[in-house]
């Protein structure tokens, strides 16, 4: 497995890559590493030739009063990881690499996918998002990348970024990854104390709430919404940002569900904000 830092050096392996015809599979990651970013990798792995993963933690997506400073540094057990999962290459540039002196372009998807959710409490995160994923697309020249469907909202902005750009990249959206206790795998759930981390079930059991009744047939947004803020109702530590009840392509908001859905959750647990979702099919 080779780390690469330098942008030069990432340009010749991608370039020798192209020249063998090899399909090139790209994982983007801020580090932390978890099962969640390794599904991805496993994914990557069984369709492609050559897998990069890049570890960047992006500083333009936080917002001021957010973890940046915090967020978890792992890159020794990350690089261990990924070369257990038999990665090809690991992408992990410097910040003046991906913003170097005076840059001021910033790639932007406009209107209601990076207005609302988590857009609301968080206005600049999106843009920071798809100017990092834009930027490591062009270096990295990847066939497919791959992102979880934890971050649904993000998932969505990409999809509309790639296709408005006509970068000819397959964009593949992989299932979320939990604890057996149903807790969505997140890299911020190392800030939780044991707890918090029993509090954070509240997400998840909202989230299952809704897909019991909606199994049982019950199509209606707003019954939806009432059945997941019911168990936080049970957690009183727990503070509720959004739950919302949406159409997976467009976020509008769904009065009645027709075939399909999103449940989205953003809640604080102590400090941490953790969010999770829920795709409900007919
Ligand atoms: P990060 O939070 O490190 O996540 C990297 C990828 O792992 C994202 O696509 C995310 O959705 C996915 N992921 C996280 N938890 C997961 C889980 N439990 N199951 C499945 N997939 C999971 O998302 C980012 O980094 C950044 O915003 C990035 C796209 C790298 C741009 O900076």
């Amino acid at each position: 497995m080779r780390i690469i830092e330098a942008e030069d050096e990432l340009r010749t392996a991608v370039s020798a890559a192209r020249a063998a015809e090899k399909r090139i599979g790209f994982v983007p990651t801020m580090g932390a590493l978890h099962q969640g970013h390794l599904s991805l990798v496993s994914a990557a792995k069984r369709e492609c030739d050559l897998v990069a993963v890049s570890i960047f933690i992006n500083p333009t997506q936080f917002g001021p009063n957010e973890d940046y400073d915090k967020y978890p540094r792992t890159l020794n057990e990350d690089t261990k990881l990924l070369a257990g999962e038999d990665v090809d290459l690991v992408f992990t540039p410097a910040r003046e690499t991906i913003y170097p002196e005076g840059c001021s372009t910033w790639v932007e998807v406009e209107g209601l996918l990076t207005r609302t959710l988590e857009a609301a409490q968080r206005p600049e995160h999106f843009r920071g998002v798809t100017t990092v994923v834009a930027k490591l697309f062009q270096l990295v020249a990847p066939d497919v990348a791959y992102f979880g469907r934890k971050d649904f909202q993000q998932s969505v902005v990409i999809r509309r970024m790639t296709h408005d750009l006509c970068y000819p990249i397959d964009i593949q959206v992989c299932e979320t990854i939990r604890d057996p206790d149903g807790l969505a795998l997140s890299s911020r759930n190392q800030y939780l104390n044991e707890k918090q981390r029993q509090q954070a079930l509240s997400l998840s059991k909202g989230l299952f709430a809704a897909r019991a009744m909606f199994e049982h047939g019950e199509r209606h947004g707003d019954a939806l919404h009432v059945a997941v803020q019911a168990v936080f109702d049970e957690y009183a530590d727990v503070s509720v940002d959004y739950i919302a009840i949406v159409d997976p392509e467009t976020l509008e908001p769904l009065e009645t569900v027709v075939d399909r859905c999103a449940v989205l959750i953003a809640a604080r647990v102590g400090q941490t904000r953790l969010i999770d979702n829920l795709m409900l099919e007919n």
